[in-house]
C-alpha cells in the first residue's frame, strides 16, 4: 500500500488547477443509463472511484471509452453509451468497495423496469442508511423489496407512474436517485426538502441537456415532468469545491498564497466564509480563487450543514488548520454520527482537540510535529497531509488509497505549489 511523505515547513505558493469534482462524476456517469445514445463526459476526474464506477457500468453492458488525452493532462473526456443492457444487477463486491455504486438505482429503474443493488452498508464516517433514496422510489410507484442483501426495486408495466416525495431529512444520493428516477416517469414528480448541493444542480443541468424537464433547479422543491426518453449529451463535470477548499486550508496552514484555478466560488461560499473568519485573505474572480494567508490564524465556530450551509466534506481540513489558530474552535458536525477519526491522528501529530459527541473543541497550539499517521477514510487523510505541510519533519500518511479515491494526483499538485512530498510504496 503507497504512503506519502511530507516534510512540513515549505510555504505554499504558485497555482493549481481544480479537477473536475469527484462528487459530481458520481452522479453524471450513471445518467448514461437512461439513454440509449452516447454522453460524453468532459473534465472526468482521474479518480479511483471513477474507476470503480466506470467498472460498475460496464457490468451492465455499457461501453466506455475513453479519448486520447495527454498523461500529464488533469482530467479526461469519456463516452457512455448504453445501447442495450445486459444486466440490471449491481454485485455486492463492487457496492461495498463504493457506496456511490447505489446511484444506479433510481436510472436503472427508470430504463429497465428493475434494478437489484446490494446494500451497500455502514462506513467508516457512519452507518448511512439508504431508506430515503428507496422511500422516494416507492412514492414514485416502484416496489421495493429487500432479500440476501440486495434490494430489489421493479416498476409497473409501463413504467414508473411518478409522484410526490418530502425528505424528513436532507440527503444528497437519495435526491440524486429519486432525480434519475422521475426523469423518465410517466407523470410529474415533485421532491420537497431536496438537497440543492451544487452537485445536485450540476446533475440537474445535464438531465436538462439531455431532454428532461426540471423545475426548481437551485431550490429543495423540485418539479420533475416526466419525458418518454432522453437523448445523449456532451457535458462538462462541475470543478471541485471541497478539492479546492481542501487546497486553501493547505496553503493557509503554510502561511501561503495559491490561486485556485478553475474553482468557483459561488460553490463554496460558506468555505470561502469561514477561511475569512479565520484570517485568511480569499480573492475571487470569474475563474478561479486567490487565497493568502498573512497573519495570524484566529479560532472560529464553525458547525456543518446541508448546502448553502458549511459542507461535511471540509470539517476534517478546517479542523487540521484550526489546530495552528490562535485560540479554542469549536466544530460542531451535525451531518455523519462518527466523523472525527483524525481527531487521534492530529492528536499524534501535537494536536489539542477533546471530542464531545457530535462537537470538537480545537484548541490552537503552537506547533504541531510530524508523525506516521493513518486514516480511514477520504477527507480525514487530508486532513492529516494538510497538518503535516506545517509540521515539524517528517510525516508519512498511511493508506494512500483513500486519497487517490477523491484527489487527482495530491502529490504532483502538491510539488507545483513548492511542497516537499512523495510517494513511496510500501515496503
Ligand atoms: C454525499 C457525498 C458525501 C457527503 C454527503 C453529505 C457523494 C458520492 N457523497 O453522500 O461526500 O459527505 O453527501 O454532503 O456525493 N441518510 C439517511 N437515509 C438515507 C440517506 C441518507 O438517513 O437514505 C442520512 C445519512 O446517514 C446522513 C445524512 O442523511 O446522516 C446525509 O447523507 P447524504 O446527503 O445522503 O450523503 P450521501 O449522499 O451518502
Amino acid at each position: 500500500m503507497d504512503k506519502i511523505r511530507i516534510i512540513g515547513g515549505k510555504r505554499l505558493s504558485g497555482t493549481i488547477p481544480v479537477s473536475g469534482a469527484k462528487n459530481a462524476a458520481l452522479t453524471l456517469i450513471p445518467c448514461a443509463l437512461l439513454t440509449d445514445e452516447p454522453l460524453t463526459l468532459r473534465n472526468l476526474p482521474r479518480l479511483a472511484d471513477i474507476d470503480g464506477f466506470q467498472h460498475l457500468m460496464t457490468q451492465f453492458g455499457v461501453s466506455v471509452n475513453i479519448a486520447g488525452g495527454r498523461p500529464e493532462d488533469f482530467g479526461r473526456v469519456v463516452t457512455y453509451e448504453a445501447t442495450r443492457l445486459t444486466s440490471t444487477v449491481a454485485p455486492y463486491d463492487l457496492v461495498r468497495k463504493m457506496r456511490a455504486s447505489v446511484l444506479v438505482l433510481g436510472p436503472m429503474l427508470a430504463r429497465a423496469g428493475e434494478a437489484t443493488v446490494s446494500m451497500p452498508g455502514g462506513c467508516a464516517i457512519g452507518n448511512r442508511p439508504i431508506d430515503l433514496h428507496l422511500k422516494a422510489l416507492e412514492a414514485f410507484g416502484a416496489e421495493i423489496e429487500l432479500a440476501q442483501g440486495y434490494v430489489k426495486a421493479r416498476a409497473p408495466d409501463g413504467g414508473l407512474p411518478g409522484g410526490d416525495y418530502d425528505f424528513p431529512v436532507v440527503s444528497v444520493g437519495a435526491t440524486e436517485n429519486a432525480l434519475m428516477a422521475a426523469v423518465l416517469a410517466n407523470g410529474t414528480s415533485r421532491l420537497n426538502n431536496a438537497a440543492r448541493e451544487p452537485e445536485i444542480v450540476d446533475l440537474c443541468n445535464l438531465l436538462v441537456a439531455m431532454g428532461a424537464q426540471i423545475e426548481g433547479i437551485g431550490t429543495s422543491d423540485l418539479t420533475i415532468h416526466g419525458v418518454k426518453r432522453l437523448h445523449g449529451a456532451t457535458y462538462r463535470v462541475m470543478p471541485d469545491r471541497i478539492e479546492a477548499g481542501s487546497y486553501a486550508c493547505a496553503a493557509a496552514i503554510t502561511g501561503g498564497q495559491v490561486r485556485l484555478d478553475g474553482a468557483k466560488a459561488d460553490d463554496m461560499l460558506s468555505t470561502i466564509h469561514a477561511l475569512r473568519n479565520i484570517g485568511i485573505e480569499v480573492e475571487t474572480d470569474a475563474t478561479g480563487i486567490d487565497v493568502a494567508a498573512n497573519g495570524p490564524l484566529k479560532a472560529v465556530n464553525l458547525s456543518t450543514a446541508p448546502f448553502p450551509g458549511l459542507a461535511t466534506d471540509m470539517q476534517a481540513q478546517l479542523m487540521a488548520l484550526l489546530c495552528r489558530a490562535e485560540g479554542t474552535s469549536v466544530l460542531t458536525e451535525t451531518i455523519f454520527e462518527n466523523r472525527y477519526m483524525h481527531v487521534p491522528e492530529l492528536a499524534r501529530m501535537g494536536a489539542d482537540i477533546d471530542v464531545q459527541s457530535r462537537t470538537a473543541i480545537v484548541k490552537g497550539v503552537p506547533s504541531m510535529t510530524g508523525a506516521q499517521v493513518m486514516a480511514t477514510d477520504l477527507r480525514a487523510s487530508m486532513s492529516l497531509v494538510i497538518a503535516g505541510l506545517a509540521a515539524e519533519g517528517e510525516t508519512q500518511v498511511k493508506r494512500l488509497y483513500h486519497l487517490d479515491r477523491g484527489y487527482e494526483r495530491l502529490e504532483e499538485k502538491l510539488a507545483l505549489l513548492g511542497a516537499e512530498v512523495e510517494r513511496i510504496g510500501d515496503e
